[in-house]
């Protein structure tokens, strides 16, 4: 399987980054197309615990090319941050290659996204404030400034002449605060062009080129399904779009070039940030969630939102991702609990009329008031962690993936027990 895209299936944070890690030993290039360092990834490997909000988790392995590609957004402080982190604990940053396409964000970006929060006040997004918003909204407008616009200062001087008028008159006169001095940011903006000019290539020309030889390409998904701008719980989305088909757009792949798509879900269900979550749970069964699993975000420390397993969503993910396969994580988190309840369809009751909703819904006033109909399994008190094949999971514990096997109709690949790179159940 040359080419396979691992994506999010619920609202991030499914642990994404753990399955990257195992399946990038695999793979030639690691390609991340979408997303900028809102997303984080933790990996813990035998030389310690990192944390990439960027660069592509693939680079701890020597022979992986890893790739920005022309749908991310990048903060150059946080790369030039990461790639200074990475090469301090001793590993080469030689191969990564950075899309010259890939739009830059700017100050005042950050500073955009977080007046707009302010001035939504009850209405937020509970975006993480990196400027992902604004500067995908300047790739719209034709307005942004891209890492090619690097290397070349008089380009990047003018258009951040043309930019910054506007961006101060937003910031100053909209949203009464402070603009940025356009001086300033010429020259933190040139010092980062020195940093990144030698990682800045054709990114499309070289994966596409890897395809060609018949290696192995992993597009490395950031955020999740839900959180998608078309498809997600808009308006509480991020500003791309974190599905499978965003891989061809943000890495310059024709869809041809996919061969296999992997739905990450974590074995219950988490969100951060504001928006509509049916299987959302309150008091100790959350705090059991959060507590065993950890649920504190890696960009942001927000304490996730906690919930059943939602059986409408993955079906929803399988649908809008063609899922060729599923990763389940974190079912080790799941040890210890009477029951686990698994939402298998909604209910909406409007007017006094009820309706049942096998799909995902299509309108959001209907979604924001469905109520989550449960199916009760049972569960399992055993320490599942040391498990390495299926065959060896307590019977609940296979019940449950059975469950979802049957539901879905898309078959599980792999299954995390633990946060350790060997605490899988490969299948
Ligand atoms: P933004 O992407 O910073 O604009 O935030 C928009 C929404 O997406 C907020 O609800 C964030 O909490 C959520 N979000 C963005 N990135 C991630 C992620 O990597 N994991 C989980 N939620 C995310």
């Amino acid at each position: 399987m040359p080419a396979r895209v691992v994506v999010g299936t619920q609202w991030g944070d499914e642990g994404k980054g753990r399955i990257i890690d195992n399946l990038a030993g695999q793979s030639q290039m690691v390609v991340r197309f979408q997303g900028g360092n809102n997303a984080g990834h933790t990996i813990v490997n035998e030389m310690g615990e990192f944390k990439f909000h960027l660069i592509p988790s693939g680079i701890l392995y020597a022979h992986v090319t890893p790739v920005i590609g022309n749908g991310v957004v990048i903060d150059p402080r946080v790369l030039c941050e990461e790639l200074n982190h990475v090469e301090a604990r001793g590993i080469s940053t030689d191969k990564l290659k950075v899309s010259g396409n890939a739009h830059l964000i700017m100050p005042y970006h950050i500073l955009l996204d977080a007046a707009h929060e302010t001035m939504l006040g009850r209405r937020r997004i509970g975006t993480t404030k990196r400027g992902i918003g604004p500067a995908y909204t300047d790739k719209a407008a034709r307005l942004g400034i891209r890492v090619q616009d690097l290397l070349d200062k008089k380009i990047l001087r003018q258009k951040l002449d043309t930019a910054i008028g506007e961006k101060n008159d937003l910031l100053e006169k909209v949203y009464n605060s402070s603009g940025v001095d356009p001086f300033e940011v010429m020259e933190q903006y040139a010092g980062y062009a020195d940093r990144l000019s030698p990682y800045i290539a054709d990114t499309s020309l070289i994966i596409n080129r890897a395809l060609g030889r018949g290696e192995q390409v992993l597009f490395e998904g950031a955020q999740g399904c839900l959180l998608d701008i078309d498809h997600g719980t808009y308006p509480f989305v991020t500003s791309s779009n974190p599905i499978a088909g965003a891989a061809c757009v943000g890495a310059g792949v024709g869809p041809t070039a996919i061969d296999e798509v992997l739905g990450v879900c974590k074995a219950y269900t988490t969100r951060v940030g504001e928006g509509p979550f049916p299987t959302e749970l309150s008091g100790s069964l959350s705090e059991h969630f959060v507590s065993k699993g950890g649920e504190f975000g890696t960009t942001t420390g927000r304490k996730r939102r906690c919930g059943w397993p939602d059986l409408v969503i993955l079906d929803y993910a399988v649908r809008l991702n063609g899922l060729t396969g599923l990763a389940i994580t974190k079912l080790d988190v799941l040890s210890g609990l009477e029951e686990i309840k698994v939402c298998t369809m909604y209910e909406y009751i409007h007017n006094g009329e009820r309706a049942h909703y096998v799909d995902f819904p299509p309108h959001q006033s209907i979604f924001h008031h469905c109520l989550p109909v449960m199916q009760s399994l049972p569960g399992w008190k055993e320490d599942i962690s040391g498990v390495r094949r299926l065959a060896d999971l307590p019977k609940a514990a296979r019940d449950y993936l059975d469950f979802i096997t049957a539901h879905t109709g898309v078959p599980i690949n792999m299954v995390s027990v633990g946060p350790g790179r060997d605490e899988f159940i490969e299948v």
